[in-house]
């Protein structure tokens, strides 16, 4: 061999080697890094079971940390690190006082990212859009999906079917209820988001997913802002009304089981006599305000900061309301 390709041949195999074992080196770190993972899944794996699906519901929160949405934030961490959780679900209102202006806008670290930080609340969230997140651009939290891995709201309204490890599913639909309200498309603030929306192609929608007769689907859940019912400030509010109009005959045609929403900033359950469905009122991830005692379709109303939890298995659903300060303050199980 000549010296010239001798040397070629040496260079090109050291410079083959150092690439060899970097390689190797960054596999090894990288087989490390796998390692710690799957210790972080099995701790997570070995609390105690509560559903085959469990998740964590919040609402109307985005304050910039204040009026208790950090103790809420705290409370909700250390719930979810002690409980087994699949997802959050956000019942909207998501940014006081006017939504966002974009997927870009300060709010997002001020009143999301840097506020909801635990390790346990990385899981997947999906949000939905409440009046306040219509007064600047709602489109702009939908974009957000392409830049946060756990914000998931691929658009203003969309559904999702999760496992019951083998024992069924359940379908949630995730809604927009703000189209739906009339008086809003003559609101200066509202009017200039709500146009375009055509609320009876969402309503349809809505129908023909619910109406789905597959045997696996074992609950039926919408997530919409508004109340359908509330003994909250709004019970007969045009919102709650214009609401409960178009959307509790779809409800009730197609045997929905749950309807949560926000809005009202206080935790509640309701069961109006003659519907299937139970309504739960999330909302009071960091103001509270008042509720109505004594009404007849109340099973449980406190206006207090908090968040709730559900765990659900092929037969039955659990609901708990944990306060601002880790105290469970409602548990209650329905049956199909
Ligand atoms: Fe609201």
């Amino acid at each position: 061999m000549k010296r010239r390709q001798f040397l070629k041949n040496t260079i090109s195999t050291t410079i083959g080697t150092g690439i060899a074992s970097s390689a190797l080196a960054n596999l090894s770190l990288s087989h490390h890094i796998t390692n710690i993972d799957s210790k972080d899944i099995d701790a997570r794996s070995n609390l105690e079971q509560e559903g085959l699906l469990n998740f964590v519901a919040i609402g109307d929160w985005g304050r910039n940390g204040a009026d208790h949405q950090l103790q809420v934030a705290k409370q909700m961490g250390d719930w979810v690190t002690n409980h087994p959780n699949d997802f959050i679900v956000s019942t909207g209102d998501n940014f006081y006082p006017s939504g966002v202006i974009s997927e870009h806008d300060p709010l997002w670290h001020y009143s999301f990212e840097n506020v909801y930080t635990d390790f346990a609340l990385q899981w997947d969230w999906y949000p939905i859009l409440g009046n306040h997140d219509y007064k600047s651009d709602p489109d702009a939290q939908v974009r957000y999906t392409k830049i946060s891995r756990r914000w998931k709201m691929p658009a203003r309204y969309y559904s999702k079917t999760f496992n019951l490890k083998g024992k069924g599913k359940v379908l949630i639909a995730f809604i927009d209820t703000n189209p739906m309200i009339p008086e809003f498309y003559k609101n200066s603030e509202y009017g200039p988001h709500v146009a375009g929306q055509y609320p009876e192609k969402q309503l349809e929608w809505l129908d023909k997913l619910l109406s789905t007769q597959d045997p696996n689907i074992k609950w039926k859940i919408v997530v919409g802002h508004h109340p359908i019912y509330t003994v909250g400030p709004r019970t007969n509010n045009y919102d709650t009304l214009a609401v409960r109009k178009v959307l509790e005959v779809v409800l009730q045609k197609n045997k929905v089981d749950v309807y949560l929403s926000g809005h009202d900033h206080s935790l509640q359950h309701i069961k109006v006599e003659n519907m299937n469905f139970h309504q739960f009122v999330s909302g009071s991830g960091s103001e509270a305000t008042p509720v109505k005692a004594g009404l007849e379709i109340t099973k449980f109303a406190a206006s207090d900061y908090g968040f709730m939890y559900f765990a659900i298995d092929d037969k039955c659903i659990s609901a708990k309301v944990i306060n601002h300060q880790g105290i469970k303050l409602y548990d209650t199980t329905i049956h199909k």
